[in-house]
């Protein structure tokens, strides 16, 4: 007998079983079946299939989530190679390390293959991101819609700048005043007519809503501080009806002067530079004899229309002049209840209508305008 007739022989007496792995050959030569000699074809067969189905699973996995269950279902501790080593006890000794060898290697083909396609899902992932979070830089940027300054602040603020660089400071007075620095010290007591002109919003028989901003000239003169060169601007208030050119709520803003030899020319100079400045340096001045209670003598200012130039225009009216603002050298009862001396000290003052300045340089024909804050109107500042 040969060998080979001697294996087929034996082969006869070779039982099989059926296991999960499918069925086994029992060799004749372990009749108490302590080694299940596992076919390797069979194992083989068994790694082929759990490769295929791994290579399916992960290629079909569109997300890292479906990935890792894939992982748990073919590498984890139930998973499906984990359950072929747990069946080495059944694999022949001899056949051992070979199919140990075969299950590392799908082991490592399964891991790298799972490796490959994380890192392609998340650089999908990060492309898609990147994709969708793109940012057009070359679109213009929201705007918020900003507020400007309104047209008699610009004014204020132009006759602020004019006078700052005369040596003026800007100083604030009271908007709710005494009767005695509105009027009284002003030269204008309790029976003086010039209280009748000025409609005035009483809180008591002492306080009120300041008619003009004069009163901030006695303010500052009674601090003690000479010389003086002041200028303050603000709110004043006079029982008026609303109209076109009037308004029970407007801004003025006072001029102060006070020093030792002061002179109407030295008014007269300050004003005109100031009326050069504002409107523009061919503009002239006028001034008209006029009266007001804490001043002497008293005059207005008029300026050469800057629309027509002084010719007369419906600007002008026809008159060729615009008068900006009253002015005079003040009285010496004022400066003397102020606690000045009137020989030694001199000084001018003046007072101008912040919106009929305003109206002026932005040729506005109704006041009301300033005060509807309807952007239309003011958005052209
Ligand atoms: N206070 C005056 C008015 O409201 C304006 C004025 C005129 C102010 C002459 C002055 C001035 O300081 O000298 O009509």
């Amino acid at each position: 007998m040969n060998y080979a007739e001697i294996q087929y022989i034996l082969l006869k007496f070779d039982s099989y079983r059926e296991t999960k792995f499918g069925t086994i050959r029992i060799s004749a030569f372990d009749p108490d079946n302590i080694i299940f000699r596992r076919d390797f074809k069979m194992i083989k067969e068994k790694l082929d299939e759990i490769r295929a189905a791994a290579r399916k699973r992960i290629e079909g996995s569109l997300d890292l989530e479906k990935l890792n269950a894939a992982r748990v279902d073919f590498l984890g501790k139930k998973g499906e190679l984990t359950a072929v080593l747990k069946g080495m006890k059944d694999v022949a000794a001899e056949d051992r390390p070979k199919v140990g060898q075969m299950v590392n290697e799908l082991r490592e083909e399964i891991e790298r293959s799972l490796e490959e396609t994380k890192k392609r899902l998340e650089s999908a992932a990060m492309e898609a991101a990147m994709a969708k979070e793109t940012i057009d830089v070359t679109l213009p940027a929201k705007r918020r819609p900003m507020g400007h300054r309104h047209p008699n602040q610009i004014a204020l603020e132009e006759m602020e700048r004019i006078f700052i660089g005369l040596g003026y400071e800007v100083v604030e007075g009271p908007e709710v005043e005494k009767d005695y620095y509105n009027f009284e010290a002003l030269n204008i007591p309790a029976d003086h007519p010039a209280k009748d002109e000025q409609d005035t919003f009483y809180i008591n028989g002492e306080m009120l809503l300041r008619t003009q901003t004069s009163g901030a000239q006695v303010h500052e003169m009674e601090k003690g501080r000479l010389p003086i060169r002041m200028i303050s601007p603000g709110r004043v208030y006079r029982s008026d009806e609303v109209d076109a050119t009037h308004s029970p709520v407007f801004h003025q803003v006072e001029g102060l002067l006070i020093d030792e030899q002061v002179t109407f020319s030295d008014l007269k100079g300050t004003l005109t530079q100031f009326a050069k400045e504002l409107f523009g340096a061919d503009t002239r001045v006028k001034f008209r004899p006029h009266h007001f209670p804490f001043t002497e003598p008293s005059a207005e200012m008029d300026v050469s229309c800057f629309k027509c130039g002084g010719k007369g225009c419906r600007f002008c009216k026809g008159e060729g002049w615009i008068e900006i603002l009253g002015c005079g050298m003040v009285h010496p009862h004022v400066l003397e209840m102020s606690k000045i001396d009137p020989l030694k000290y001199k000084g001018f003052a003046f007072g101008v209508g912040l919106e009929r300045i305003a109206l002026l340089k932005y040729e506005i024909d109704d006041m009301r305008l300033m005060y509807e804050n309807d952007v239309r109107f003011l958005s052209q500042f």
